[in-house]
């Protein structure tokens, strides 16, 4: 029965005004230099509208998190070598909690920011963190990428020996887009253009 405030609106409601994104998809990032904010600039020009403008998740809430039709964020490598931190950004202090999320099938995909060449024995290894929590919070991992056309020594984000420093050689995928502005950043633009055609395609937009 119609209560007291009930009106005629075609069962639309007014949403509560916020900053924070409610619907699309959201692109996140954390950064120390910029670089991982920059390449968030390429993924925004070739997403357009699909895709929120590049939040830092510094500012960011993750309480939106479950709101949003799929996420992309963006991550570098710092801490060398570590076992679990390696971002060396904000990311490091949200891991736990993206792991309590309900993100269930929620389509999320990954870039990484790394140095095949200065730190290529840990290359974008960071971005394996942000995977496994994700995954925990039941999100639909989409856009990952082929070795084809990196060198590096190894790294923690080799599918299927995730979380392990892996050869090349016996790995089949990355978890996710791997960036290298420091030593290949000639790469990048078709990296990433090529990459954004695929998670377009696997988030069915
Ligand atoms: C001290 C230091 C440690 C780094 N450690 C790694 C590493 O372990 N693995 C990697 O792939 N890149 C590593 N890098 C390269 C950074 O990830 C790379 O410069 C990245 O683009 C930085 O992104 P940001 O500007 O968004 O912080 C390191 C760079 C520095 C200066």
């Amino acid at each position: 029965m119609a209560g007291p405030h009930a009106h005629d609106d075609n069962g639309q409601h007014d949403v509560t005004p916020t900053d924070a994104p409610t619907a699309g998809i959201g692109l996140y990032f954390g950064t120390q230099t910029g670089k991982t904010e920059q390449v968030c600039g390429y993924i925004k020009a070739e997403f357009g509208d699909a895709i929120t403008d590049a939040i830092d998740v510094a500012e960011g809430d993750l309480e939106h998190f479950p709101n949003l039709n799929g996420l992309i964020c963006g991550i570098p490598t710092w801490n060398t070598g570590a076992l679990e931190l390696r971002s060396g950004t904000v990311w490091d202090d949200l891991l736990e909690k993206i792991g309590e999320l309900d993100l269930k099938d929620k389509p999320v995909a990954l870039f990484g920011l790394g140095d095949s060449v200065g730190y290529g024995e840990d290359f974008v290894d960071a971005m394996e963190e942000l995977h496994r929590f994700f995954e925990k919070a039941g999100a639909k991992m989409v856009g990952y990428v082929p070795l084809e056309g990196y060198n590096f020594v190894s790294s923690r984000c080799l599918i299927p020996h995730l979380n392990e420093i892996t050869e090349p050689e016996n790995g089949e995928k990355f978890c996710g887009l791997p960036v290298d502005e420091d030593s290949e950043g000639e790469l990048t633009e078709e990296r990433v253009k090529n990459w954004c055609t695929q998670v377009k395609s696997e988030m069915g937009l």
